[in-house]
């Protein structure tokens, strides 16, 4: 459907209809080309702009009555030669840009019609600009030029086109208004078929374009400050300045405004306009032309000075000049409404301002750029970087141009590096789009062609782990000065301790230091630092369960970073190397963290976790990195002979929840898959052993290494759903970690062995893996079964009977729990198990919903009867649903 502009006659809309559908033709057309025949193309058309330069520069001095021929011509140079040698090698026809090590391509698509309002003030240099753009990206173009300018860039526009056409550009590329009114251009901006508005021109137009809903390109209008600080080189500035300001009389809107003086060179620098062919107005003069040349109602410049040589706006207001006059100078106090000489003057009319200190001139540049022309360009001449820093942060500028000229540094590649333009982008300072200088990237659609990428995956363990009965004898090899054995008083009571002492180097002076709780606390393991420091340690000899080698982990972290803040490091992140709060790496202390566990399950001595509890608030902060891992484990099973057997089931059954929930973590590699199926088929066949038979000795060493072995798989693999409702159950209702993993675990993995509601995000699987993993475990158990499901459905039964051998009570409801308190905490318990950060390596993503059934299947227990084992004619599609 067209637009609807009621005023455009049936005729007037064929006629905009016509060069719309040529347009269109000539776009799809151009979509077949390649980078090789638009490149072709182009090269003729910038020489056909070079030779024809100064003919399009007299016919718009002639037409428009402003600028000058020769600075005109010289536009139109720039618009062609300089835009060329910026794109001539320059992709942009399909794949413009590769980038093979992160699987990215960027395709280039052309927009197709793009209809382009150009301004008075570069008439023709602007169109010869846009229409080497619009080739280079295979795009049509309807103009509608400046009412003033309809025979110089109807011409332009011819000269580009027949270039063009006579090299192969398809038919009607390019078309012009021949005549417009506002409704015409309403009409294109709205037209279904125009799919990007390039205005470079008035405020109305650029406005006009924003406004229409169409994709658009406008640049805003500019109010140039300029600060010359008192280390320039004022000759190099007074030329740059006056070069700038007079070229093609100050119709560039990237031109010098306001030059505000550093008051040690005020008088210096105006003897140098002057010795250069500036009049410096005094009072009145300045004051008439205040008057004269922007209208006072509106701060608009008046027509009749835009554009116009300095002496004949001189003349015009009655001003007497010199003859070889180039620039009026007005001082100005002020910037703002009543002082209308600081607002934009595009005609060779420059203010100037005395600045007692950086900070004025700083503050009246600030107000120049704020007095409409945000967002535009500003100027700054110094040779000191401090300053030039200083104006680049206060000033709001998509061009800051250093120590060289305004106008036409900012068109870039002249006096600078950038890209050569006709289009300023303002940014949002300036109600545009961009800030760029507009060039061919500006005309395309930029397709990124994205390759599944394979993060770096990692495999961290401690530097040293010795394992068997009697390792800790390998502790005589470590070397120190001062060691402190971190332990729990029952510990100390065993003997335990004075095993560890009696294996330390006899020169190693020891020290040693019980942590009172059961659970680490932030007081206490700030004590632990105190003593640290005290005996100046080197080495910290971690022994005892997961929370003593826990608190270890944090006294270490706080005695060689001092300032570390727990609480900020403990921070939620998502993926541990993109994290957004940081380890500490300079440290004042270094110490040697060894850990000695004496439980089976937690493998706290080689994860790069801790927990800590602060009472004061009531709640748990758990840190996590690398730096937190022990530098050696020592898991000698001599320090667990004597587990009860209660906390041998409990610590084996956490261990095994580790490793299943590492073997089917998004994260599981074959690296850790090594490790979580090894402890797996441990944990089955020695754990019932080490529970009925606690002075097995093989049978307790093979769990110790266990529990070490899937500490290693989840360190590196992370947990899963299991944990999170581990923590939240047994945090609320006081049941031990590894009990409370127990009676989640075979819900758990029937759970994640049936379809998802909802994956997990997984780039590091490839398609939905968990049954399968399942399924491996079964077979590595010997468990039987022919397909996926009943392997699993082995897999889960053979859990059920593990705890029964272990005596662990099967559901909540057996801790003796009432339904009415389970459902009463389940709200908080579904809410916390879903904050919990252990799910989020879980294969398949948890719905709140599916926490609380997950939750009432493990109140009601058991998900299958005692002993089934599903047959080779078995199938066991029950536990999928
Ligand atoms: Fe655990």
């Amino acid at each position: 459907m067209p637009p609807r502009v009621p005023s455009l006659s049936e005729e007037r809309i064929a006629y905009l209809e016509g060069l719309v559908h040529r347009a269109r033709s000539a776009a799809a057309v151009f979509t077949q080309y390649t980078q090789e025949d638009v490149d072709r193309i182009v090269k003729p058309m910038v020489v056909a702009g070079l030779e024809q330069a100064q003919y399009l520069a007299r016919l718009a001095v002639e037409e428009t009555k402003l600028g000058v021929m020769e600075d005109k011509a010289i536009k139109n140079m720039v618009a062609t030669e300089f835009v060329y040698n910026y794109v001539k090698d320059k992709r942009t026809v399909g794949a413009i840009h590769e980038f093979p090590e992160r699987g990215l391509v960027e395709v280039a698509e052309p927009i197709g019609v793009l209809f382009s309002l150009t301004p008075i003030t570069n008439p023709t240099s602007t169109v010869l600009f846009k229409c080497i753009m619009a080739i280079k990206t295979r795009n049509a173009v309807i103009f509608s030029p400046h009412p003033s300018t309809w025979h110089c860039c109807g011409e332009a526009v011819r000269i580009m086109s027949e270039t063009a056409v006579k090299h192969g550009a398809p038919e009607g590329v390019f078309t012009c208004l021949e005549s417009h009114t506002m409704d015409d251009n309403a009409y294109l901006m709205h037209h279904k078929d125009v799919g990007l508005i390039d205005a470079t021109g008035g405020p109305g137009a650029v406005k006009a374009a924003y406004s229409s809903g169409k994709p658009a390109l406008g640049v805003g209008p500019g109010n140039t400050p300029v600060y010359l600080e008192k280390t320039a080189d004022l000759n190099m500035a007074v030329v740059d300045i006056i070069t700038s300001k007079t070229f093609d009389n100050g119709t560039i809107c990237a031109s010098e405004q306001t030059v505000v003086i550093d008051d040690e060179i005020y008088d210096v620098v105006l003897k140098k306009f002057a010795d250069l062919g500036a009049h410096i107005c005094n009072e009145q003069e300045t004051e008439l032309l205040a008057r004269t040349v922007i209208d006072p109602e509106t701060g608009c410049m008046q027509p009749m000075a835009v554009g116009q040589k300095a002496t004949d706006i001189a003349r015009q207001v009655g001003i007497p000049v010199k003859a070889n006059t180039k620039l009026l100078i007005t001082p100005i106090q002020g910037v703002g409404p009543e002082h209308p000489l600081s607002f934009e003057k595009l005609f060779p009319v420059l203010s100037v301002y005395r600045a007692k200190s950086v900070e004025e001139a700083l503050r009246v540049c600030v107000d120049v750029n704020h007095a409409g022309g945000l967002g535009h360009t500003a100027v700054v001449f110094s040779r000191n970087d401090e300053v030039i820093g200083k104006f680049s942060e206060v000033i709001n500028a998509g061009r800051i141009i250093v120590n060289s000229p305004g106008s036409v540094g900012a068109f870039g590649g002249i006096y600078n590096d950038m890209v050569p333009t006709f289009s300023f982008g303002c940014g949002t300072g300036g109600g545009n789009s961009t800030t760029d200088n507009v060039n061919v990237y500006h005309y395309l659609n930029i397709k990124r062609v994205a390759r599944r990428t394979q993060a770096h995956m990692w495999f961290r363990v401690p530097n040293q782990i010795y394992f068997n009965l009697n390792a800790v004898e390998n502790l005589r090899r470590l070397v120190s000065r001062s060691t402190i054995i971190i332990t729990s008083q029952a510990l100390e009571q065993f003997g335990h301790v004075d095993i560890v002492r009696r294996h330390l180097p006899k020169e190693t002076l020891v020290h040693v230091s019980v942590i009172p709780d059961a659970e680490p606390e932030v007081k206490v393991v700030m004590q632990g630092v105190e003593a640290l420091n005290l005996y100046h340690v080197d080495q910290i000899i971690a022994l005892g369960g997961g929370s003593v080698i826990d608190a270890a982990k944090i006294m270490k972290l706080k005695y060689e970073s001092p300032e570390a803040d727990l609480e900020e490091l403990a921070a939620p992140f998502m993926d541990i190397r993109k994290r957004v709060v940081e380890y500490p790496t300079e440290k004042i202390n270094h110490a040697r963290l060894v850990a000695i566990p004496t439980t089976s399950g937690t493998g706290s001595e080689v994860t790069p976790f801790a927990v800590l509890s602060d009472k004061t608030c009531g709640r748990k902060v758990t840190l996590a990195d690398y730096s937190l891992t022990p530098d050696v484990a020592i898991v000698d099973p001599q320090f667990v002979m004597s587990m009860p057997k209660g906390l041998t089931a409990d610590t084996g059954i956490d261990c095994l929840s580790h490793a299943l929930e590492a073997g089917v973590s998004i994260y599981a590699s074959p690296y850790t898959d090594s490790n979580a199926m090894q402890a797996i088929r441990l944990v089955f066949k020695y754990l019932p052993i080490a529970y009925q038979h606690p002075h097995d000795e093989e049978a307790r060493s093979m769990m110790h290494n266990a529990a070490c072995i899937a500490a290693i798989a989840f360190s590196n693999a992370a947990v899963g759903v299991n944990h999170a409702l581990a923590h939240a159950f047994g945090a609320r209702f006081g049941v031990a970690h590894g009990r409370a993993n127990a009676l989640m675990l075979p819900h758990v993995i029937a759970y994640n062995a049936s379809v998802p509601t909802k994956f997990t995000p997984s780039p590091n699987q490839r398609g939905y893996v968990a049954h399968k993993k399942y399924a491996t475990m079964a077979d590595l158990l010997g468990l039987g079964g022919q397909t996926v499901e009943e392997k699993v459905k082995n897999l889960v039964a053979a859990t059920e009977q593990l705890l029964d051998q272990l005596a662990i009570p099967r559901s909540i409801a057996d801790l003796g729990i009432s339904k009415d308190d389970f459902e009463q905490a389940m709200p908080d318990l579904a809410k916390i198990a879903f904050d919990d950060p252990s799910w989020r390596s879980n294969p398949r993503m948890p719905l709140v919903s599916e926490l609380v059934d997950l939750f009432w299947s493990a109140y009601h227990g058991r998900s299958l009867p005692k002993g089934a084992v599903a047959s080779k004619q078995q199938t066991a599609r029950g536990i999928y649903a």
